[in-house]
């Protein structure tokens, strides 16, 4: 709670109270998956305090930090209080955009596409995170969403191994539910349990119950 109110304090609260006011409308009707919950920084801030401290980031050495998918930046905005370096990249979003604003975060304009290494970033990372994931879901294909395949979450990890992760280092998944065909014919929202099934049988240590993926490595890994 200390580190949370010190984060807090450094919010540009005025420009995000003009933000919360300019999305009131919209965030009192949105869908609960939509962006406007990240309005709620104390919230998401304590979240991804929370996660700092399971990847070990509430101390030690300045790491390099590498936040795919990074939303309004608040997994950055912690990382940067415990002196870490952090580039958080996504697409272009309004809403996540002047959020970051709010907490003095700069978004790095990267677009995750399947089967597409992603440009080189100028650095390597120690800890890599994506928290959340949603760059899998691809277009609605006959009314059901379509997410990526087991051979482009591959290629995706096997990306981030050999040209993005410096070694010792970590690589870390949240993943989102996402919606599957139930064997009544009725869609229910589930983890992608064949790619936590990939990701352990490859060494990852992780949470079923959590959806999340945690590789803690010394050298490159190949995923198979
Ligand atoms: C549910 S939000 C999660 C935000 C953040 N990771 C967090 O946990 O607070 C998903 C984020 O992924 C981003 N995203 C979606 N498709 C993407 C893509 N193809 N490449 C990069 N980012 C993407 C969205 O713009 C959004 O910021």
């Amino acid at each position: 709670m200390r580190d949370l109110l010190a984060l807090m304090a450094t919010v540009d609260g005025p420009r995000l109270n003009i933000l919360r006011e300019k999305y009131a409308d919209a965030t009192r009707t949105a869908d609960a998956a939509a962006g406007y919950k990240y309005l709620d920084v104390a919230l998401y801030a304590l979240q991804k305090l929370l996660l700092a401290h399971e990847l070990g980031l509430e101390g030690g050495l300045p790491r390099r930090v590498l936040d795919i998918g990074t939303g309004g930046g608040h997994f950055p905005f912690v990382c940067r209080f415990f002196g870490h370096r952090v580039v958080g990249i996504d697409i272009r979003s309004e809403l996540y955009e002047s959020i970051a604003a709010c907490l003095g975060v700069q978004r790095t304009i990267v677009r995750v596409t399947p089967l597409t290494p992603m440009p080189d970033l100028g650095e390597k990372f120690d800890v890599i995170t994506a928290c959340d994931i949603t760059f899998n879901d691809k277009d609605d294909q006959d009314g059901r969403r379509v997410y990526w395949t087991l051979a482009e979450w591959r290629f995706f990890m096997n990306d981030l191994f050999a040209n993005h992760l410096q070694y010792p280092g970590v690589l870390y998944f949240k993943l989102n539910k996402q919606w599957q065909r139930g064997l009544f014919g009725s869609d229910r929202l589930v983890f992608n349990r064949d790619l936590l099934t990939m990701a352990a049988r490859n060494g990852a240590a992780i949470s079923r119950r959590r959806g999340t993926v945690k590789f803690t490595l010394t050298s490159r890994r190949e995923v198979r």
